[in-house]
């Protein structure tokens, strides 16, 4: 190997062994498309060679293509070429697969005439995840290797399986008994040699029947869950009508169909999604800062959100002390939390075993304090409340280590302020996790004015450690989610004001591809919470701000969404999921009249429009003042704390697609109605006055 070429061909006695090393993930860079056409033209030429071995270096098998390469012009050799090669060869050649085997890196897989993985491997074809379709004969060889609903349920998923259920699916011939993929690969073309055995190409496999009713009723269920993605469907397509041609040209319909969706908005905003999500950690400033250690940590409150805290860290193998305010207390989020760990186990994510050694050895509730003295980082997750917090805090400063981080789990109180009640505002940091925390993935880190730098190292080493995504936020109300949510929301209440059924609102909204509508998520949340919010800021309220009257009636009748069986709908066993209400347009009629307000129609179109004028103008007042270092931080927060679709990449990514000029434009318009809400950002009026894009801001620049 040298080090322009990522492939290294050797050899141990007939066998031939070709290593790709290319970290971090071993991705199909066009290095490696060429190494390893070379080395296979070489194996090819190898008269001593009679069986080759395909494996990685590193962590882990091909990951994929290399997706920095997408959107930019093609350079051969072209990966479906290389597998042909591959797979041509007229000596076996065994793929040794570890780690994450995913994308191009089956579909080489698949190309190969054999495949064994050790212990630990995971397969997946995640292409629709970037709304691509595996456009190297994964449509067309998986169906040969597993079956059709087999192969329709990998690719329109995306799913990753592991190694025992690929072995059942006879997606591999083997799982090896050792770790190492090198050694595996080696003793399964060992076997086969002695065996006489030279594997089987794919190609040449008769193709499963296609079960026209089949396909159908994956269309529908296809349908339901990719939620207006082009991809998925385009990969059941491609699948049903490829297998009932010749397989060259299945091939070929396939690479059309993989062209076509790389051309889409779609792919361009997933790959967005995808980088946004890893760019999140990288903090310049953080550089050379060493996270301080975190072993043991504890947990201040026993409810939904402590329990979920509390689960997530022992997934992650933490040691979790919980402090609950009386032994009932304690015991109720003890027993949450093993219910949360057998659901685990349900799933088959966690051993029995491993479940009962972790509630019995890392695991305590309890109600005193002082058992918080030698954690490495305390989250409080009490009731939201300054007072209650201030107080917490207060006690922390004194019972814990010098050195502990100290947490609060608060949503949108001022972490400056909380801070200020201990000896030591330097420790103090805001961790921000989405409910249930155990499956939400959003972590918001909230960076204080006198957090220590190796506070935030540790709160981002945490996030990862956890399997979260930690996104940077500066203090402000709402910090950057619950921020843009209020104003999104409010965008939607004055549209009900004026005369829109919130009914519509949640059809438009969930049109535009949220699962659920503004008023559903309500329903979901309790109606209770934005009330005490709105009775929280109603002596400093503006004049001119407009209050969505009808959501206080509900919440003052008792209607406080699903756990009370009414809120903007109803809740009960005839319609679980919600059902409209009749007296709520009534109710809706009399408060505009006693408001003076004649009601108007609004279209779906225009509520979507305002909806997301006023969550991209919040945004970019985030962006402006600092709160958030980039624009694609935000993308991230509400592709994953708020529903957004990801097949539109977050609200600054739509709204560089729209042109900022377009969207300034229908806030002076709205402003004209309403000038105390519609206050364009200023950054937004000079992307529009500029030409300007959110993604060429600051580091996004880079
Ligand atoms: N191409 C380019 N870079 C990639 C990559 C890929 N396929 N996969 C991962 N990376 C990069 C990441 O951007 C990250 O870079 P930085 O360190 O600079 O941020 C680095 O590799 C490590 O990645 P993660 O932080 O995600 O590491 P992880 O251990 O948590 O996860 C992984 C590893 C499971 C492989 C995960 O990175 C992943 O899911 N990658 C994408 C896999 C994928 O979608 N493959 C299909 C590609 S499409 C395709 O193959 C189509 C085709 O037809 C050929």
């Amino acid at each position: 190997m040298t080090v322009d070429n990522p492939v290294c061909y050797d050899r141990e006695g007939e066998i031939a062994v070709i290593e790709i090393d290319n970290p971090p993930v071993n991705a199909l860079s066009a290095a490696v498309r060429q190494g390893l056409s070379e080395a296979m033209a070489r194996f090819d030429a190898d008269a001593d060679a009679r069986i080759a071995v395909l494996c990685c270096a590193g962590r882990t098998f091909i990951a994929g293509a290399d997706i920095s390469e997408f959107g930019k012009p093609p350079v051969p050799p072209f990966l479906p070429d290389v597998i042909n090669a591959i797979e041509a060869s007229e000596k076996p050649v065994v793929a040794a697969l570890h780690g994450t085997v995913l994308g191009g890196g089956l579909e080489v897989a698949l190309g190969a005439h054999a495949r064994v993985a050790v212990a630990g491997t995971r397969m997946g074809l995640p292409e629709v995840t970037l709304g691509l379709l595996p456009g190297a004969g994964g449509t067309q060889r998986l169906p040969r290797a597993v079956g059709l609903e087999a192969a329709i349920d990998m690719v329109t998923s995306g799913r990753q399986i592991g190694a025992d259920e690929a072995l059942r699916m006879n997606l591999i011939d083997a799982l090896a008994d050792g770790g190492d993929p090198r050694e595996a690969g080696i003793a399964h073309a060992r076997e086969l040699l002695a065996q006489g055995h030279a594997g089987r190409r794919l190609s040449d496999a008769e193709a499963p029947a296609v079960d026209p009713q089949v396909v159908e009723s994956w269309r529908a269920k296809v349908a339901r869950s990719s939620r207006g993605q082009v991809a998925p469907l385009r990969a059941l397509d491609t699948i049903a009508k490829g297998l009932a041609l010749p397989f060259a040209e299945g091939l070929a319909l396939e690479r059309r169909a993989f062209m076509d969706l790389m051309q889409t908005p779609e792919r361009a905003a997933m790959i967005h999604a995808f980088f946004s999500e890893r760019r999140a950690a990288q903090q310049d400033d953080l550089k050379g800062v060493t996270p301080r250690e975190v072993n043991r940590i504890g947990v201040i409150g026993g409810g939904t959100m402590g329990q979920g805290i509390a689960a997530s860290a022992l997934s992650a193998g933490l040691d979790v002390t919980l402090v609950e305010r009386d032994d009932a207390a304690a015991a109720k989020a003890a027993a949450g939390i093993a219910r949360m760990q057998d659901g685990a186990v349900k799933r088959g994510k966690l051993s029995q075993a491993d479940r009962d050694t972790m509630m019995a050895d890392r695991f305590r509730a309890v109600t005193d304090y002082q058992a918080l003295a030698d954690a490495d980082l305390v989250i409080e997750a009490v009731f939201e409340s300054m007072d209650v917090k201030r107080e917490v805090f207060a006690r922390l400063g004194g019972i814990c280590r010098p050195g502990a981080v100290l947490a609060t789990n608060t949503s949108y109180l001022d972490v400056n302020e909380i801070a200020a009640a201990t000896s030591r505002p330097e420790d103090v940091i805001g961790l921000h996790f989405f409910s249930p925390a155990n499956v939400m993935r959003l972590l918001e880190i909230v960076v204080a004015d006198r957090t220590a730098p190796d506070v935030v190292a540790t709160a981002f080493a945490l996030a990862k450690r956890m399997g979260k995504i930690g996104v940077r936020s500066g203090v402000c109300d709402g910090f950057i989610g619950n921020r843009m949510l209020s104003a999104y929301r409010t965008a939607a209440d004055h549209m009900v004001l004026d005369g829109a059924s919130p009914y519509q609102v949640d059809r438009a909204i969930a049109g535009f591809g949220f699962p659920m509508g503004p008023y559903q998520v309500g329903d979901l949340a309790g109606l209770d919470i934005g009330y005490a919010t709105r009775q929280r800021k109603a002596a400093t309220r503006d004049a001119r701000e407009r209050v969505p009257v009808f959501a206080d009636r509900l919440a003052e009748a008792g209607r406080l969404g699903r756990k009370t069986g009414r809120g903007y709908y109803i809740y009960d066993e005839q319609s679980p999921q919600g059902r409209p209400d009749p007296e709520l347009e009534p109710m809706l009629d009399a408060i505009r009249a006693d408001l003076g307000i004649t009601p108007r129609d609004f279209t779906d179109d225009e509520i979507r429009s305002r909806y997301m004028a006023a969550m991209v103008n919040e945004g970019a007042k985030i962006l402006d003042e600092g709160i958030a270092a980039r624009a694609s931080d935000i993308d991230v927060v509400l592709l994953h704390g708020y529903g957004f679709p990801r097949g539109k990449g977050g609200p600054m990514h739509w709204a560089d697609a729209q042109g900022a000029a377009a969207i300034s434009a229908d806030i002076a318009r709205y402003g004209e109605e309403d000038p105390y809400f519609w206050q364009a950002a200023p950054l937004l009026t000079r992307l529009a006055q500029q030409g300007g894009r959110f993604a060429d801001l600051g580091k996004d620049a880079k």
